[in-house]
């Protein structure tokens, strides 16, 4: 491949020409994060489709991201630069399997994660992503009954935090902060005593966490269960100096650099997202030179799904 610096400069050159932005997600690569023009997590990337005036959008993060930004600009070029970025927690759950379970639960709001495919998201009433899923369910009345998919960590985490026991949870999860094992965190603790805890609240050591924090095992004040634009938020605000990071490994890289003075360090650090590190500055260059790979949904699902996803970016 090119060299870098020539490679960055071919891409700006390429974004002026087509009127481009660059929406990055916290989890891509650092030389991802360093070009991008807005980078944050699921929801604030979200909204800044809604607000961008480019005329293209390319989307560094996962196809159902670039799925949600197309379904949110019609009218303008969203590109996916590879299109095997997937995720596993958007596989766990097809538009039949829901349709089945919405026949096992009749009268239930159906709310979805925001990692789930368009044609997911056309039969929910509700999407949402971590940063506000506690406030969607809040805002949905007390007697109705809920299902929530698919993440069931997730799940658990707004069932603990909501205090109501009518959400049935699917039992979907996403393969890489699955692997986020309590025990890992508690070997990382051993060795940094005095760090905080972020928890991004898919991982598989989510639930324990937030049992040991309400058991006063872990600390309160320095336990938090955070999307990853609030563990941003966070890290940059707490006055500690260490934090045990327990996501996507690829966050540390911004904390960092938002943080020269402070220490980040991984509670597994093999938690990589494949799907997330397939962008690169070659395919995204490949991308905006040769259009592609476009990514449009049919406008009778597109129109469905809004519903859904315009409820999510206007709560929380
Ligand atoms: P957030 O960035 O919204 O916290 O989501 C994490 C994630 O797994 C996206 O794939
Ligand atoms: Fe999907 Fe997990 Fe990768 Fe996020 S980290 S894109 S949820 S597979």
């Amino acid at each position: 491949s090119n060299e870098p610096n020539r490679l960055v400069e071919e891409i700006l050159e390429w974004k002026k020409k087509r009127n481009a932005v660059l929406l990055a997600h916290n989890y891509q690569v650092p030389e991802i994060q360093d070009i991008a023009d807005v980078l944050g997590d699921s929801l604030a990337l979200a909204r800044a489709a809604v607000k961008t005036d480019a005329d293209v959008i390319v989307f560094c993060g996962v196809h159902f991201m670039a799925e949600t930004a197309a379904i949110l600009n019609p009218k303008k070029t969203v590109l996916l630069p590879d299109l095997e970025a997937g995720c596993s927690l958007a596989d766990s759950i097809t538009a039949d399997q829901l349709r089945k379970w919405k026949t096992e639960h009749p009268g239930a709001i159906v709310v979805s994660y925001v990692n789930t495919s368009a044609d997911v998201k056309a039969e929910s009433d509700y999407c949402c992503t971590s940063s506000n899923a506690v406030d969607i369910v809040n805002s949905i009345p007390k007697d109705k009954d809920i299902l929530f998919l698919p993440d069931m960590f997730l799940g658990n985490f707004v069932k603990r935090e909501t205090g109501r026991e009518n959400i049935h949870i699917w039992m979907g999860e996403c393969h890489v902060h699955a692997g986020i094992h309590p025990h890992q965190v508690d070997n990382v603790f051993t060795e940094h005593p005095k760090a905080e805890l972020l928890v991004h609240p898919e991982c598989g050591c989510s639930t324990s966490s937030m049992y040991l924090k309400s058991e006063g095992v872990l600390p309160g004040d320095k336990t938090h269960i955070l999307s990853t634009g609030n563990m941003l938020k966070h890290s940059k605000s707490s006055k500690a100096d260490e934090f045990i990071v327990a996501t996507e490994t690829g966050i540390i890289h911004q904390m960092e650099k938002q943080n020269p003075h402070k220490q980040f360090v991984a509670a597994n650090p093999e938690a990589v997202c494949p799907f997330m590190k397939m962008i690169t500055l070659d395919n995204m260059l490949a991308a905006l030179k040769e259009n592609k790979h476009e990514i449009t949904v049919p406008p009778k699902t597109a129109e469905q799904a809004k519903l859904a996803i315009d409820r999510m970016i206007s709560i929380g």
